[in-house]
């Protein structure tokens, strides 16, 4: 089908929504909770769905035409948007706000800030993931372990026992920390936390349907808000590709790398804009998603007393109470199957944007160029088909299953899959075993735990824990939480 200009007009199934408001609406609901709109929409619509039934939607395109939103879950709909490198292109995930980039001092940062490897395309973005793969080998990797030890070793070890901790806060600072000094060769230290929290308000604003609508640049207002942010956020990125600069140049983590590479071909280096874009960007992607899903890793085992008390028993059977070596690792089935199991039911990257640079087919529907389509990593990973009893946690099935890189894709598939995977596997096994070794986090009764964040899922709570030294005493603290994690995992009453 196409309009009176001949161009394809997008008829794929969805509620109507015909005035500015309800589609501003359903657009809105997405931001705000994804997982929760998409649910209605999928169960009347199936797994391919508009948000508005004849377009007229943007919840996070960029582009400056953009036909409608298109919503669609299932392995072989992922297999086609997230592999055709060329047609399906990535968006800067500041999304329309990026139209207001300039070169004035305050709006410059939007020339950066969440564009890096998102908001190249083709050639382009293979060349620049080109330049950054060496950071992220394995074998590079395997050469963080000490730090991630020594880091993760030092904020336990304010910890006391008997008292209360702040899990997601205290799981963001290890994992600022242990990035900042693998792949930007310097320990942040407590500043961590400031970044974290920087970076953290900016994405809130971001989100904020406000600052999308008014993007002006007035005191009091959430696009002012946000420049303030991301301006400071840059600032941080900044000082530290100074310092770095300053300590020259020795090969040994990414941002040398980045700050020295040559293309091979050109023998061009990288603009400094370019190198502050993708170090606010390794930053933004890699510290909130291992954080949260530790976080969220650690909230679910402590509701599972049976799976704790398996997990202590390799733990300690392989490892003795030290932090695992390289080798260890390998031999540790049971903790890679918890962790795995708990990206299945709660990844914390929901849903992966894409975009055709022209009109194309999926699922037997046209979608015109531009359309911004929504994958949904979620609901691909709560299929029954895929996972019986999709809702429960069950690290056993692991055991019997190999799914395909199309039906299970925390880290997503294809060219543009997670540049950190093996990074943040290794750094996440290293965590939880020491943790789980050293001690039993048991819930303060009375949470509230509901599901947040549009870009990377976050509980709403803290997650008050209190610390206790590893008694095995799986059992307490258990049940009682409430909110809409339950939707997402099964726990007990
Ligand atoms: C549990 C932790 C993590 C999860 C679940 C995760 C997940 C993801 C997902 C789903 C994508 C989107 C891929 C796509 O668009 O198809 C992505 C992209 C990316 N991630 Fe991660 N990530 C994690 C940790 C990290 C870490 C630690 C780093 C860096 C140190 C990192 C760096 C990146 C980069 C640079 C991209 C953009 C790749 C590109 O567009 O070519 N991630 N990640």
């Amino acid at each position: 089908m196409a309009d009176m200009t001949g161009q394809a007009l997008l008829n794929v199934p969805g509620p109507q929504r015909t005035t500015f408001i309800q589609r501003t609406q359903a657009a809105y609901a997405i931001i705000r909770d994804s997982i929760g709109a998409q649910r209605e929409l999928f169960r009347k619509y199936g797994p391919i769905v508009s948000i508005a039934v004849g377009g007229g939607t943007r919840v996070l395109s960029s582009q400056d035409v953009c036909p409608g939103s298109v919503i669609l879950y299932g392995p072989e709909l992922l297999r086609q948007v997230r592999t055709q490198h060329n047609t399906f292109h990535q968006n800067p995930l500041t999304g329309a706000l990026h139209a207001q980039r300039a070169n004035t001092p305050r709006l410059a940062p939007l020339n950066t800030f969440f564009v890096s490897l998102w908001g190249l395309h083709e050639d382009e973005h293979r060349r620049h993931r080109r330049l950054m793969m060496p950071g992220f080998h394995a074998k590079r990797i395997n050469e963080y372990r000490d730090d991630m030890v020594a880091l993760a070793d030092e904020v336990m070890g304010r910890w006391k026992i008997g008292a209360p901790i702040n899990l997601t806060q205290e799981m963001k600072l290890i994992a600022v920390r242990i990035m900042s000094k693998t792949l930007f060769g310097e320990d942040v230290g407590g500043e961590g936390t400031r970044i974290g929290s920087v970076l953290e308000q900016a994405v809130s604003q971001l989100a904020n349907p406000v600052t999308m609508l008014l993007p002006h640049d007035v005191p009091g207002t959430a696009f002012h808000k946000m420049l303030n942010l991301i301006g400071e956020y840059e600032n941080d990125i900044r000082k530290l590709i100074v310092r770095r600069l300053a300590a020259g140049n020795d090969q040994s983590d990414v941002l040398s790398m980045l700050l020295y590479a040559r293309d091979a071909e050109t023998d061009s280096a990288l603009s400094d804009e370019e190198v502050i874009s993708h170090v606010g960007a390794l930053f933004a992607a890699g510290f909130e998603t291992a954080a949260n899903t530790m976080s969220w890793t650690l909230l679910i085992l402590s509701q599972h007393p049976q799976i704790a008390a398996d997990l202590m028993d390799e733990l300690d059977g392989v490892l003795h109470g030290d932090a695992p070596t390289i080798e260890q690792l390998q031999h540790l089935p049971l903790l890679e199957n918890v962790i795995k199991e708990s990206m299945r039911v709660i990844p914390v990257v929901p849903n992966v944007y894409r975009s055709p640079g022209e009109d194309i087919e999926v699922g037997g529907y046209l979608l015109p160029a531009g359309t911004e389509i929504i994958t949904s990593t979620y609901y691909t990973h709560h299929m029954p088909e895929l996972y019986p009893e999709p809702e429960r946690f069950n690290p056993q099935r692991w055991e019997s299953i190999n799914p395909s890189p199309f039906e299970f894709s925390p880290f997503s598939v294809g060219p543009r899959m997670c540049l950190g995977a093996t990074f943040a596997m290794m750094e996440m096994k290293i965590v939880l075993a020491m943790l789980i070794q050293r001690f039993r986090l048991e819930l303060l009764p009375g949470e509230l735990i509901n599901r947040r964040g549009f870009l990377v899922l976050m509980p709403t709570s803290d997650l008050p824990m209190l610390v206790n030294a590893q008694d095995r005493e799986f059992e307490r603290g258990v049940g009682g939480v409430v909110g809409n994690v339950r939707e997402m995992v099964d726990l007990v009453d």
